[in-house]
């Protein structure tokens, strides 16, 4: 267990002390994640290929005898929130974060688990708000925890499948499978070039010598919702012009040919996702045979995509992408990863460069961002949901 793990593990035990005077039985985890390229392609059955970080949310918990749930959070203050799994499962005002709990219990309820209370005390150290995936690692080990007590072997696949379910219908955000998938799925050491289709996985060795650098810009991620879902009306309006079921389905000579009357932003926003549909799957083929100078290019054409066609980058990302790059050279590859409008750019670093990268980044960012500072995480690929 790495000290981080160690230390949230001793934190969450003293809140459940604390909490429900008595000591937690059993501990989960599930890991945020980083996406190295496929973005915005997985809500069109498409490929990505993200690694689990070694920064995760965790839960404790003890059965119960009756049939409520109480849970408490570390990162809320330790506020409490509870519910009953008799009842129809309500959303929370006053206690946003518990919707995510909520949510998972609804979804396993509806799918006909039966569930047992619990206490309840969760815990995380992946940023918030920052696009590497609180939201999904909180749903996963929710899932993980609330099966795993009742006695449900439920798949971590369909765990997956079962966090998305709750944010897409209880919490309301309309997201693909690629973050609940790699925070359930996730292989230590490995990212996952995963078929968002199939979710056919394959694992795929990070080329020795590169770090896994994350940079947080700290630029608050406004709007995040509606430009998110707008981009899925958009790319959905052109996989009904191309007349198939998702932009998976064409190539760029068919993105061409079938072009005709499609309007300038929609044929940008199609170009973007089936041309980073054939970068992501040369990607992991470059991973593969540890070819740094196209798997490099590969990360810079996808940064360019996102900024000139699908119109998700912002410019103080934009910056930090030059930064890095400026340091980087064609000895790695860097790019802005997650959903984006401000949070994180994800950069395969020599490890020799780390600490110029560091510097570059602490030196130039503040210049160009009315004097935000960035947060610098590096990562070992990690291994998914698990029970600790
Ligand atoms: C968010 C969503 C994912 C994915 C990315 C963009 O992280 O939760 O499903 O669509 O944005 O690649």
């Amino acid at each position: 267990m790495n000290p981080r793990t160690i230390e949230l593990k001793e934190q969450l035990t003293h809140l459940f002390e604390k909490t429900f005077s008595a000591k937690p039985e059993f501990f989960f985890q599930a890991p945020g994640r980083v996406n190295l390229i496929g973005e915005h392609t997985d809500y069109n059955d498409g490929f990505v290929m993200p690694c689990a970080i070694d920064y995760q949310a965790m839960i404790a918990a003890t059965p119960r005898d009756d049939n409520k749930i109480v849970v408490t959070a570390a990162s809320f203050d330790g506020q409490v929130s509870e519910f009953e799994l008799t009842q129809p499962v309500a959303h929370s005002e006053d206690a946003f974060w518990s919707n995510y709990v909520r949510g998972v219990a609804d979804v396993l309820l509806k799918k006909g688990y039966e569930l047992k209370g619990a206490n309840l005390a969760v815990t995380g150290n992946v940023p918030q708000g920052a696009g590497l995936s609180s939201s999904a690692c909180l749903e996963v080990v929710t899932g993980l925890t609330l099966s795993r007590l009742a006695g449900h072997d439920i798949s971590l696949k369909e765990l997956a499948l079962i966090g998305q379910q709750a944010e897409n219908e209880f919490v309301g955000c309309n997201c693909g499978i690629m973050d609940q998938m790699v925070s359930a799925c996730g292989e230590d050491g490995h990212a996952m070039l995963l078929d968002c289709r199939s979710l056919e996985t394959t694992s795929v060795s990070i080329p020795e010598g590169l770090a896994v650098v994350i940079i947080n810009s700290n630029i608050k991620r406004g709007l995040v919702d509606s430009e998110y879902n707008t981009r899925r009306q958009q790319c959905e309006t052109a996989a009904a012009h191309y007349g198939v079921k998702a932009l998976r389905d064409i190539n760029v000579e068919q993105l061409e040919s079938g072009r005709g009357d499609l309007d300038e932003m929609t044929y940008r926003r199609a170009k973007h996702v089936v041309t980073e549909n054939q970068r992501t799957v040369e990607a992991a083929e470059a991973m593969k045979t540890s070819d740094v100078l196209t798997l490099g290019r590969l990360m810079a054409e996808s940064h360019v995509s996102m900024r000139d066609d699908f119109e998700v980058t912002v410019p103080g990302i934009d910056a930090i992408v030059e930064i890095v790059k400026d340091v980087i050279g064609d000895e790695g590859g860097v790019r802005m990863t997650g959903g984006g409008f401000g949070g994180c750019i994800v950069a395969l670093t020599p490890e020799a460069k780390v600490d110029a990268v560091k510097e570059a980044v602490a030196a130039k960012y503040p210049a160009v961002s009315n004097g935000l500072v960035a947060d610098i995480y590096v990562c070992t690929p990690s291994q998914g949901a698990s029970t600790l």
